[in-house]
């Protein structure tokens, strides 16, 4: 089964490529995006939309980067503050702090019009880290969860979504590699502008989440 990756993004295409054993097409779409707090809710309102868009089977992703002493800021505002303040910025803001810590968090939304089976707990590789995850990220890492909601007019399609978390340190900029926040986003001594693409996405936040995604898609394929 074809599924049809919904982005602008070419990288990201070959990136899940690189994942999943099914073959993966892209249509270039800018899904329209809601504004909302939470990261699987905009994901699967985009994937809503990118599957009524094609009627077939749709993913797209969404994510941010999460500053602890902020509360989160700017998490799913990411996009916005990139654009607006900026990097350089966004780091000058974290110096003023003691606490650094940050997180990628990324989510994958699935739908293809159909429900889905209760999946069992997906496993989080070991060589991913999610050991040093604390309680509530290690949560978020390795919980998909189906959601359905009503929008109005009959029930929306169901959408299934795959979290993944990656933790590190806001630095000072370093490297010239990668896009958005990654020269301020430090992961074991360098920061993902200094890593080469498959380094950075064997431990990505969208790579943690694509891994869950190519588990349970192998999975129903084989249940099906
Ligand atoms: P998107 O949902 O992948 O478009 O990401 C939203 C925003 O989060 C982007 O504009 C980036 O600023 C930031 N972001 C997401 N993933 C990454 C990453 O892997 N590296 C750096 N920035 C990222």
């Amino acid at each position: 089964m074809t599924v049809t990756f919904v982005t602008t993004n070419p990288g990201k295409v070959n990136e899940a490529r690189e994942y999943l054993a099914e073959p993966v097409e892209q249509l270039d779409f800018d899904t329209p995006e809601i504004q909302h707090a939470d990261l699987g809710a905009i994901a699967a309102h985009k994937a809503r939309a990118a599957y009524e868009h094609t009627d077939e089977p749709v993913f797209v992703d969404d994510a941010g980067l999460f500053v602890d002493a902020f509360d989160g800021f700017p998490g799913p505002y990411s996009s916005y503050v990139h654009d607006t303040v900026g990097v350089e910025r966004v780091w000058r803001l974290t110096s003023e702090e003691d606490d650094r810590a940050a997180s990628f968090r990324g989510v994958v939304a699935y739908c293809d019009g159909e429900d889905f089976e209760a999946t069992p707990e997906p496993v989080d590789r070991d060589d991913r880290r999610g050991q040093d995850l604390s309680a509530d990220e290690r949560a978020a890492a390795t919980t998909d969860e189906q959601v359905r909601t009503d929008e109005g007019d009959g029930e929306a399609p169901p959408v299934k979504l795959f979290y993944g978390v990656v933790p590190g340190e806001i630095v000072a900029p370093r490297g010239d590699g990668g896009f958005g926040y990654d020269p301020i986003f430090e992961y074991d001594d360098r920061t993902f502008a200094e890593m080469d693409p498959d380094e950075k996405n064997a431990v990505s936040h969208r790579g943690r989440a694509l891994a869950k995604f190519a588990d349970w898609l192998a999975e129903r394929d084989t249940t099906e």
